[in-house]
């Protein structure tokens, strides 16, 4: 059985991050043997400007990096303000130059969030799977995860509470597995 390498983001620097809970429940899931995740950090990243494109610091180079070796990318993304928080923005923005030197073309990604309102950072999936189009990154389109963090469903270091979100996320999980390798044959 072929093994995976995928890497994961974290669309949030809060110390305090919901979404980091929900990533940790996603690596503690994840069958083994299918699927080796790793985060990508995105916190250390300089803002991104057309400057560095004809000398790209070293931690935007570490990071372009980290996405094209990766089989596939799982994006774990707060709503901010109806959108993707601007450090997610920014790494995708990062990822995505030199123009001609996009990191995320062809790479497989699968996006999810949690958010403490309702609507499960649906606004901000929309508008990153837009992104994602642009970069010419296969996406992960059904099923999707809008998760309403609601108090102690997932503990700090991972643990899920509820055995239907468990089941629900291990569901997603194996259907991500399987879009990744789909596309893992035609790359
Ligand atoms: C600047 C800011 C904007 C926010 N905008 C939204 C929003 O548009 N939709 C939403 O559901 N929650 C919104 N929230 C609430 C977030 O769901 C909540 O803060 C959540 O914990 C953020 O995820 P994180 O803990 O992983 O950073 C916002 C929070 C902040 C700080």
């Amino acid at each position: 059985m072929t093994t995976y390498n995928i890497g994961f983001i974290v669309g949030s620097v809060s110390s305090t991050s919901i979404n980091r809970r929900l990533a940790n429940a996603l690596v503690k899931l994840a069958p083994q043997a299918e699927l080796n995740l790793t985060e990508i950090p995105i916190a250390n990243l300089p803002y991104y400007s057309a400057d560095h494109d004809a000398d790209i610091p070293a931690a935007a180079a570490e990071f372009k990096q980290a996405v094209e070796a990766a089989d596939g990318v799982i994006i774990v993304t707060p709503e901010y303000n109806r959108s993707v928080p601007g450090v997610l923005k920014n790494a995708l923005d990062t990822a995505s130059r030199p123009w001609g030197q996009n990191s995320f073309q062809g790479v497989p990604t699968a996006v999810l969030g949690a958010s403490i309102g309702q609507i499960g950072t649906a606004l901000a999936q929309a508008h990153l799977r837009s992104i994602l189009a642009f970069l010419d990154s296969p996406d992960l389109q059904q099923p999707e995860v809008y998760l309403q963090m609601t108090e102690g469903l997932i503990t700090e270091d991972g643990e899920i509470t509820n055995d239907a979100t468990a089941e629900f996320l291990l569901g997603w999980l194996r259907t991500a597995h399987a879009h990744f390798e789909l596309h893992a044959k035609q790359n």
